[in-house]
Formats: C-alpha cells, structure tokens, sequence
C-alpha cells in the first residue's frame, strides 16, 4: 500500500494517522521530537499492525532537522545505496497553539509557529511532490484548522496559509497523478490545548471532534482527491457561517485577548 510519512505522529491526530494507516497496511516513517515517545508508538505499531516503521527524530522549528526529513521525502527508490521505499503520502500534521496576544508576546514562539506550521510545510511538500511527479502517483494532506478562517493571531494566520497554499498546489498538480488535501477540523480532543495552556472548559461537548473520527474523514477524502476536507456537518456549516459574515464579526470572535 506505499509508505505515509506523518509529521506530530507521538500524539493527538498525528498518532491516529499513524495507526490507521498503518491498518490500512501503510508503511510509516513517523516525524516528532520525543523520541521515546516515537520508538513506543514504532514499536506498538509494528507489533500490532506487522507494518514497517521508521522514527525519524526531528525538531520541524530547526532547519537542519527539516533538511533531514526533506531528504527522506525526496528518496525515489532508485537510489542503489539505499534500502528505502520513496514515500506515496505526506501527512504534514505537527503544530501546536501560538496561544498569545502578539502585542507583548514573545516574538520567538510566533517565528517557531511559523517554521513548524508553515516553513517546514512547504520544504517537505516541495521535497514530496518532487518524486511523487516524477514517479506520477502520490498524496499530501496538510493540517491547517477551521481557523484559517478566522484572525486569532500568528496560529490562524499559519492556518489561511497552509489553506491556500494546498489549493495552489492543487492546480500546479493537475495531470500529475498526484493529489494535495488540506484539513481543516474544528476543536478536536487531543494534547494540543493543555500544552498551550489554553482553557477549553467554556467550549460545549457539541463542540468538539474526536480524533478517530477526524482522521477517518480525512483520509477518506485523501483517497477521493478532495481539495478541502471539513469533517462534521456542523464545522462545514461553521466554515460556511465564517465566510458569509461580514469581516468585522469574523475579526471580534477570532482573537485573542
Ligand atoms: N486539536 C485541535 O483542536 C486542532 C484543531 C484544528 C487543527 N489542529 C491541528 O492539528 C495538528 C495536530 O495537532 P494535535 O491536536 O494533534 O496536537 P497534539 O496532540 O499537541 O500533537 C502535536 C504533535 O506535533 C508534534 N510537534 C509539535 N511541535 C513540533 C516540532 N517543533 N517539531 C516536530 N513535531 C512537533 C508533537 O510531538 P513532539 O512533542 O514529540 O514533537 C505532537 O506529536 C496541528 O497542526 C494543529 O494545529 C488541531
């Protein structure tokens, strides 16, 4: 079934993309920082799916590390010192909150923000598409959120990047064999807003995606070629809602105060 490579595959939806994947007999080469976390998520799913796992540690904030997992995106398989199979789909996952005001908040975390959601995005699709053209078959899904829709700061901002971003790509692919989707879920139960910090308790349980049902979805769209992928009928409706109002609304809920 070809190799998946996912980016933040030690938690929230990067794990669940790791695991149903690799049911879905995907090969995987998983991208984090923790690599302890990364060898017992490579170790449990080897033994429970018999699928072949890579761990590539790798900090998507430093440019080195980036190069690296470029390089491993760029294999084709042709390459007669190798033993590595080129990988068939690009899950560029990881990311985490900006979580403050930028007025008086600490410039480092927006430009880290910004290298993990949207420089290293676009370095590892560039390295992707690169030998998925050449070999004429191949996927990228790209995480942004429902809040690329929204101005909640440097986050949203990386967010309506990686959005738009993958509809261009989209274009540049047609007739290639190859395929670019863009995720955009709404609030999903995982580790992304206790390790900001952020207080979820005023959001109602209608509010919330479970990941298992997110990642179902997206994939689901991956195989169908969809461009933009909005799990649930309530944040499609949302999505909607976000486009129709008028942008002074749009500025008042998405920012943080
Ligand atoms: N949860 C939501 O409500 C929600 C909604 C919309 C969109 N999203 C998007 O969904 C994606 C996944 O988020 P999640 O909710 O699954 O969050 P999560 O549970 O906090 O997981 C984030 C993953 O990203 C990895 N990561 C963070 N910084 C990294 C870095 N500098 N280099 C490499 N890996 C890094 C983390 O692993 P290590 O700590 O091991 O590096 C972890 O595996 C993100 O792009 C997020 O913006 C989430």
């Amino acid at each position: 079934m070809g190799t998946a490579l996912v980016t933040g595959a030690t938690a929230g939806l990067g794990l669940e993309f790791a695991w149903q994947l690799a049911t879905a007999r995907h090969d995987l080469v998983l991208v984090a920082r923790d690599v302890d976390r990364l060898d017992q998520v490579a170790t449990q799913i080897r033994a429970a799916a018999g699928v072949h796992v890579e761990v590539l540690a790798a900090d998507l904030s430093v440019p080195d590390d980036v190069d690296r997992v470029a390089a491993r995106l760029a294999v084709t398989g042709d390459e007669p010192d190798l033993e590595l199979r080129p990988v068939g789909l690009l899950v560029n996952n990881a990311g985490f909150a900006t979580a403050q005001r930028f007025v008086g908040g600490d410039v480092d975390a927006e430009l880290r923000a910004i290298d993990v959601m949207v420089r290293a995005v676009v370095q590892l699709t560039h390295a992707a598409v690169g030998q998925m053209t050449a070999r004429g078959r191949g996927a990228v899904l790209n995480v942004a959120s429902v809040a690329a829709l929204t101005t909640g700061g440097t986050y949203a901002a990386a967010k309506a990047y990686v959005r738009s971003f993958t509809e261009g790509l989209t274009v540049d692919l047609q007739g290639t064999g190859v395929t670019a989707t863009v995720l955009c879920p709404g609030f999903v139960r995982t580790e992304f807003h206790d390790r900001a910090g952020l207080d979820m308790t005023s959001v109602p349980d209608i509010g919330w995606l479970d990941a298992t049902y997110v990642v179902a979805q997206a994939l689901a769209d991956v195989r169908r070629g969809v461009v933009i992928s909005t799990p649930s009928v309530r944040y499609k409706a949302g999505s909607a809602l976000l486009r129709l109002l008028p942008r002074f609304a749009v500025r008042a809920i998405g920012h943080y105060r």
